[in-house]
């Protein structure tokens, strides 16, 4: 079975070494750069997330976007996974805290077509990303009855080390981390996709303001 076969069927695929690790972790410290490197200036990114724990560090792409350049150029390795047309909406990274859960819950349509991808591990400690095996019927989907739960075993675990991937059908699948995270901060990126043509079109560069057409000057 592909990627693309196993992406449909499954509703998310393993992508390992998406980005070497080398790359992974020079990206991680280019990202905290942005953040500041003392607890003053990183605590502007202090964030209370919906379906986490504990208080996250959260970086926008308004406020980084070396991370739209991620996701516009993870574009067409995310058309082969989906076998589609895509166009990319929003991008952010986070970095959860010692003991940060990742509740269960589904996407938002701005992650028709989502990837996590695992930035790093304080401790080098992997923390398991957990996805429903079974895909949640549109009616749900769309109106989450929160708080979710697995069914026993109707979940699969993917292991992620830094620089792995996992591109997943985010509204359609639940998915979680569980257990407390084991490291004093683990960091990842969020990236999110839409159909080109399909119901979720709006839904492209999510959140932000295109600049009106470029003009140029000479002399
Ligand atoms: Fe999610």
């Amino acid at each position: 079975m592909d990627k693309s076969q196993e992406y449909k069927k499954r509703g998310h695929v393993s992508l390992e070494e998406l980005l070497a690790p080398e790359v992974a972790h020079a990206y991680l410290g280019i990202m905290q750069k942005a953040m500041g490197d003392t607890p003053e200036l990183q605590k502007r990114f202090y964030k209370d997330a919906l379906a986490v724990s504990r208080r996250s560090l959260e970086l926008y792409s308004q406020f980084f976007p070396f991370s739209l350049a991620l996701l516009w150029g993870l574009t067409p390795t995310m058309e082969d996974v989906v076998g589609a047309k895509l166009l990319p909406a929003y991008a952010y990274g986070r970095v959860y805290a010692r003991g940060a859960q990742l509740l269960v819950h589904n996407d938002r349509v701005s992650n028709e077509h989502s990837m996590t991808l695992t930035l790093g591990y304080a401790d080098d400690r992997v923390w398991d990303f957990y996805i429903d095996k079974n895909r949640l019927p549109d009616s749900e989907a769309k109106n989450p009855s929160q708080p979710w739960v697995f069914n026993e075993d109707e979940y699969r675990c993917v292991k992620m080390q830094p620089g792995d991937a996992v591109a997943y059908q985010g509204v359609h699948y639940l998915h979680a981390r569980p257990a407390p995270n084991p490291n004093e901060w683990s960091a990842h990126i969020f990236l999110g996709w839409v159909n080109r043509d399909g119901p979720y079109k709006d839904s492209a560069f999510d959140g932000l303001s295109l600049p009106p057409k470029p003009t140029f000057y000479f002399g």
